[in-house]
C-alpha cells in the first residue's frame, strides 16, 4: 500500500511513474535489459537523454541560449562549483542569507571568493526576506546568489530579485512547483530529490554566456562549459536518475504541465496553512508572503507531543512529518507528487489529533 509520504527528499514519486520504471525495470524497451545496464553512449539512451532535456525544456520555457545539465554529487557540489566557475579567485560575490541553504552555500563559497552578505534574516530567525529596498548589493558582484525556497525554514521568495549582475537560485525544492522566468537568471540549479527523480542527479540550467569563465585549475567534471560540451556526459552521468526524471517530466507533461501545477500546489498549502491558522493549536512561524507552498513546518502547542504525533500520524498513513533534526517541530512536505487528497488526508488528522491532545 502507497503511503502519503510527507518527507522533504528523498520525497514521493508519481505512484504512475514508479509502476512504469517497475514495468520496464527488467526489459527495457524490448531490449532485455534495464536502462540501468546499457552504455550512456548508446543509441537507445541517447533518446532517453535528448527527450528528457527537450521535455525539462519545453515545462519551463528554457531560452535557446541555455545549456541544461544533467550532473551528479547533489546540490551541495553546486555550492563550490558556482564560485569556481562563474568568478576568478579574489572575486566577489553577492549572498542573501534567508536560512540552512543559503547559508550553507555561501559558507561553501567563501572558500573561493570573498563573499557579500547582501542580506541576512538570521536576526528574524529566518522566518522571512528581508525587503530587496534594504539589501546592500556590490557593484562588482561576479553574480548573486540566493536560494528560492528554504526546505527546512519553510521560506520561499514570491518575488525574483531585480539586480544588474547574473543571478545564480537554488530551486532544489521549488524547480517545476509553478512557473518560473528562467531567462532572469544566470543559473539555476537544483537537486533532484524532491520534485524531480531520485537523488544524485543534479540539474544546472546556465546562460551561455556564463560558460568560459571557470578557473583554470577546475576538475574537468566540474566545469559547466566542458559538461555543455560533453552533452552532459564527460563521464558516466547518473543513467538511471536521469530515465526517471524524463519519466516525471513526461508525467507532468501530462498533468497539465508547470501552470496546471502552480494551481494544485497554491490549492494545497492553502488548505493546509488555513487549516493551521484557524486550528488555534498548531503554529507555522514563516511571515505569510514568504510562505514556502513545498515544505510547511509547524509546532504543536508542546514539544513532548511531537513523537506521538509523528507516531499516530504514521498509523494513518501520513509519513515523514518529523522536522529537519536541526530545528525540530513538523513539517509536511507538498512537492507535486503529493495529491490534494494527501493534504486533506493530514488536515483531517491532525484536527482529529488537536480533539484528543487539548
Ligand atoms: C534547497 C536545498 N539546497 C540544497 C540541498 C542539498 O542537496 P543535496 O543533498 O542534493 O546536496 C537541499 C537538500 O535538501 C535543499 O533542500
Amino acid at each position: 500500500m502507497r503511503v502519503y509520504n510527507f518527507s522533504a527528499g528523498p520525497a514521493m514519486l508519481p505512484t504512475a511513474v514508479l509502476e512504469q520504471a517497475q514495468a520496464e525495470l527488467a526489459d527495457w524497451g524490448g531490449s532485455g535489459m534495464s536502462v540501468m545496464e546499457v552504455s550512456h553512449r548508446g543509441r537507445a539512451f541517447g533518446a532517453v537523454a535528448a527527450n528528457a532535456e527537450r521535455d525539462l525544456r519545453d515545462l519551463l520555457l528554457v531560452p535557446e541560449d541555455y545549456k541544461v545539465l544533467f550532473l551528479a554529487g547533489g546540490a551541495t557540489l553546486q555550492f563550490s562549483a558556482i564560485p569556481l566557475n562563474l568568478a576568478p579567485a579574489g572575486a566577489r560575490a553577492d549572498y542573501v542569507a534567508t536560512g540552512t541553504w543559503s547559508c550553507r552555500a555561501l559558507a561553501d563559497a567563501r572558500r573561493y571568493l570573498e563573499v557579500n552578505v547582501a542580506a541576512d534574516d538570521g536576526p528574524g530567525h529566518y522566518t522571512g526576506i528581508p525587503p530587496e529596498a534594504l539589501w546592500h548589493k556590490s557593484r562588482d558582484a561576479a553574480y548573486l546568489h540566493y536560494c528560492v525556497n528554504e526546505t527546512i525554514g519553510g521560506v520561499e521568495f514570491p518575488f525574483i530579485p531585480s539586480v544588474e549582475v547574473p543571478l545564480v537560485a537554488d530551486v532544489s525544492s521549488t524547480i517545476l512547483s509553478r512557473p518560473l522566468d528562467v531567462s532572469r537568471f544566470g543559473l539555476l540549479y537544483a537537486g533532484a530529490q524532491k520534485n524531480i527523480g531520485p537523488s544524485g542527479l543534479t540539474i544546472v540550467i546556465v546562460r551561455e554566456d556564463l560558460l568560459g569563465r571557470a578557473r583554470a585549475d577546475l576538475p574537468p567534471v566540474l566545469d559547466y562549459a566542458v559538461q555543455a560540451r560533453e552533452g552532459s556526459m564527460l563521464n558516466t552521468p547518473p543513467t538511471f536518475g536521469w530515465y526517471l526524471a524524463g519519466l516525471v517530466f513526461r508525467w507532468l507533461k501530462a498533468e497539465g504541465g508547470v501552470a496546471a501545477m502552480g494551481e494544485r500546489n497554491r490549492l494545497k498549502a492553502e488548505t493546509l496553512y488555513g487549516y493551521i491558522d484557524g486550528s488555534g493549536y498548531y503554529a507555522n512561524p514563516v511571515v505569510p508572503s514568504c510562505r514556502s507552498w513545498m515544505n510547511v513546518p509547524f509546532r504543536l502547542p508542546r514539544s513532548e507531543l511531537e513523537a506521538t504525533f509523528a507516531a499516530e500520524a504514521k498509523e494513518s498513513g501520513l509519513t515523514n512529518l518529523e522536522g529537519h533534526r536541526s530545528v525540530g517541530g513538523m513539517r509536511a512536505s507538498l512537492y507535486n507528487a503529493m495529491p490534494l487528497e494527501g493534504v486533506r488526508a493530514l488536515v483531517s488528522f491532525m484536527r482529529d489529533f488537536a480533539a484528543r491532545h487539548p
